[in-house]
């Protein structure tokens, strides 16, 4: 069974971005830091939070470290209203928000629960279907948006032709945000641009959305797990154009998370928040994931 959140999102979690210094004169950061959210865990005699250790390795293979952000009070009955996690997620959601209105650059990413949360963080309100999308890999149909859109600006042709003919996005998720949703609210649709769709069973879900105005992302799919989560799973494609894509989209957010001159106090801070303080576990014998970080 699981918590609610794990029946929202079988395989999920929100990236969010803190950076430190080392700024170009172009106002590049060189060393951009990603604060990734954990989770309560269910694998809970390792430890009371975790965070798969997929979603580090993509990020860190496009050249980011990543900063744990543990939610310190014990899980018990999550929501994706009133649990610890959607409580720091919303934190975060109008931390970005105020600081872009001040030309501070503070972008956040949501990936499967996360791109959940972050519907919930717009609209303040929980408007999912159910459409049990677990262990589905599917293309993308994207929308006439993808053409003027910021996350896919740099992808080569070729891999946007993949994207839209190859079921290379793997789909891990129970409850989806439909499109009919998405127009009926209007915090949603005046906040987002719906870049892709996809269709299952009749109902048409937002799969891939950015803010208009905000440095903000969601996809409701995996990009991560393409390279690295190797289960043998319904839904997990390691096709090699499907590796690139996974690429060039965590190379796309690294980049978003150059544009941020947020840092630690000091070095000795950074040191101590960083993940290279944790050893990953080997969990591919009894969970979904091949390796996952524990917190306490
Ligand atoms: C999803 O699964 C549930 C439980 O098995 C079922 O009641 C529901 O009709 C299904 N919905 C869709 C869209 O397939
Ligand atoms: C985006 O632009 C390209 C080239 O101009 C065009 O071929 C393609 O159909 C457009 N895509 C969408 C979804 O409108
Ligand atoms: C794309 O859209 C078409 C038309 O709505 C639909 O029939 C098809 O199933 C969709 N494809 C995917 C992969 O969602
Ligand atoms: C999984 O593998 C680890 C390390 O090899 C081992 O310690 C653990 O007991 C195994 N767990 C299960 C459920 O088989």
């Amino acid at each position: 069974m699981g918590s609610p959140w794990q029946r929202l999102c079988t395989l999920g979690t929100v990236l969010l971005c803190i950076v430190r210094g080392d700024v170009l004169p172009e106002g590049i950061n060189r060393r951009p830091i990603i604060g990734i959210l954990a989770q309560t865990s269910h694998m809970k005699d390792l430890g009371k939070y975790y965070i798969a250790a997929s979603y580090v390795k993509y990020l860190e293979s496009a050249g980011a470290r990543v900063v744990p952000i543990r939610i310190l009070l014990p899980g018990g009955g999550v929501d994706l209203q009133t649990s610890k996690y959607s409580h720091v997620a919303r934190l975060f959601y109008d931390k970005a928000k105020q600081a872009f209105k001040r030309e501070d650059y503070f972008a956040i990413w949501g990936t499967c629960l996360g791109f959940e949360e972050l519907t919930v963080l717009t609209s303040g309100k929980l408007l999912l279907t159910q459409t049990n999308t677990s262990g589905i890999a599917l293309p993308l149909n994207f929308t006439k948006a993808i053409n003027e859109s910021r996350m896919f600006q740099n992808f080569p042709k070729d891999l946007l032709e993949a994207l839209a003919t190859e079921p290379i996005t793997s789909n891990f998720h129970t409850w989806s945000l439909s499109l009919k949703t998405f127009m009926e609210n209007k915090e949603l649709s005046e906040f987002y641009k719906v870049l892709s769709t996809n269709t299952y069973k009749g109902i048409e879900f937002v799969s891939t959305m950015e803010a208009k105005d905000y440095p903000i992302y969601g996809v409701q799919w995996h990009p991560e797990k393409n390279a690295f989560e190797w289960k043998n799973l319904k839904g997990l494609v390691h096709l090699p154009v499907g590796i690139k894509m996974s690429f060039y989209l965590a190379d796309f957010f690294v980049n978003e998370a150059r544009k941020s001159h947020h840092r630690f106090a000091s070095k000795e801070e950074e040191e101590k928040a960083l993940i290279y303080n944790y050893n990953p576990v080997f969990t591919g014998n009894f969970s979904s994931f091949q390796q996952c970080y524990f917190f306490d």
